[in-house]
């Protein structure tokens, strides 16, 4: 089901913006920005194109970059899935510049169940799941729906976001518009992190992209569901389980993630996730549990390859590369540490998938984590980019 329009052929322009030169206070409704500044200029170019329903615009969030249209236009939100080539039944969060631009815009006010982590999360990497709101009421008695049908294909419900990022932010404050964005990258390939990675794969299909330099958190957003019982995370992103339990109130102690605890399917839940993900073109290994640092069953498994791989290797917390036999080590030709903590892991994980590509290696083998804090979004997304997991001694053949 993905989208047959192909995007009118454009020369995509990438334009710097300067975060220091936008003041956006969390409570502000409007931004504060350096009208002199190269900053002011491509923004409101980016707004001018946004308004007009030329094409989408790639722009920086603090999670990943992501490719915005108006939400309340069906034209646009076309364009958006024609330029990424994603599948017509996955739907798009909007992102919003305030909490009384929904209200005023949307005519949604946000529901109780999401005050306290409205409240401590957002601006941030915090998607919400509303009730659709009513369609508007047209002179002529017809009805308009409030969010365009395109951003919300087969859903009863929408996901709002308040990106932290002050570029996103003034830009949809700019456009006074509801922006859908989904992350900037080609449907199924890593989300982009960089402005680099957005023309990666966007070259000639976007007329812009903004570049604010490299995204700080590094994976999308955590999207809840506070509208069924018990409150579900439909995809782990950059607010932790544990915050969201912490954070959210007596209600959200109970929350559930995903298949295994909620008993049901995360696929039919948040339709985008039973599609291919965050596949780079190299095949990926993913170790998980390998604690003694040595390498255990990847000395194993580079032992038994065959052939001529190149082969590139993302060590976290416990592959010990300078403790591997020299047979272990002439088979690697790229190694790219993704880092210790969760956050840095997080950073690095999708920019490091696509460095390994551009190298041309044939075979990624990549450390997983634990699953607790941001280990449970960064093991979402490396599960989805593997075609091979070896848990804990199990070999699990994904593809
Ligand atoms: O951090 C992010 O969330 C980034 C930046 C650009 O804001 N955006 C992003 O969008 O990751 P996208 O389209 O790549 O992923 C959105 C996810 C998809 O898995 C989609 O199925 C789910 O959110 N989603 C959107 N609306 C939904 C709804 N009404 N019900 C259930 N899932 C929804
Ligand atoms: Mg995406």
């Amino acid at each position: 089901m993905a989208s047959s329009a192909s995007p009118a052929p454009f020369t995509t322009e990438i334009l710097p913006v300067v975060l220091s030169d936008i003041d956006f206070p969390r409570e502000a409704d409007v931004p504060c920005i350096q009208q002199s500044s190269v900053t002011f200029a491509n923004l409101h170019k980016a707004a001018d194109i946004i308004t007009k329903h030329i094409a989408p615009v790639a722009f920086p969030t603090e999670t990943v970059y992501g490719l915005g249209a108006s939400a309340l236009s069906s034209t646009a939100v076309r364009q958006i899935f024609a330029a990424k080539n994603r599948p017509s039944d996955n739907p798009l969060i909007v992102h919003i510049s305030s909490v009384s631009q929904l209200q005023r815009v949307l005519h949604t006010k946000v529901p109780e169940v999401y005050e306290p982590l409205v409240q401590k999360f957002w601006p941030g990497p915090l998607t919400i799941i509303l009730p659709l709101p009513d369609p508007i009421r047209n002179k002529d008695g017809t009805e308009t729906p409030a969010v365009s049908p395109a951003c919300t294909p087969g859903q009863t419900t929408f996901g709002v976001r308040m990106p932290s990022h002050p570029v996103a932010r003034a830009l949809i404050a700019i456009t006074d518009t509801p922006i859908a964005a989904p992350s900037a990258n080609a449907s199924s390939r890593p989300s982009p992190t960089t402005a680099m990675h957005v023309f990666t794969d966007m070259a000639g299909r976007i007329p812009l992209i903004l570049d604010g330099g490299p995204c700080n958190v590094g994976l999308e957003s955590t999207v809840i569901d506070g509208t069924v019982s018990p409150p579900a995370v439909l995809r782990p992103g950059g607010v932790s389980i544990e915050d969201i339990r912490k954070y959210g109130g007596p209600l959200w102690k109970d929350v559930v993630t995903g298949k295994s605890e909620a008993g049901r399917d995360e696929k039919v839940r948040t339709p985008g996730m039973k599609y291919r993900h965050y596949s780079p073109k190299a095949k990926v290994v993913v170790f998980v549990g390998q604690g003694d640092g040595s390498g255990g069953q990847v000395a194993k498994y580079l032992r038994d390859l065959t052939g001529d791989l190149k082969i590139g290797v993302l060590p976290s917390r416990s592959f010990n590369l300078t403790s591997w036999d020299d047979e272990m080590k002439k088979k690697v030709s790229i190694v790219k540490e993704l880092g210790k903590s969760g956050a840095e892991i997080s950073r690095n994980l999708f920019a490091h998938l696509r460095d390994l590509d551009d190298a041309g290696v044939d075979l990624i083998i990549a450390e997983g984590v634990g699953e607790e804090d941001e280990g449970a979004a960064i093991m979402n997304r490396l599960r989805k980019a593997a075609t091979e997991l070896l848990d804990n001694g199990q070999h699990i053949v994904k593809k």
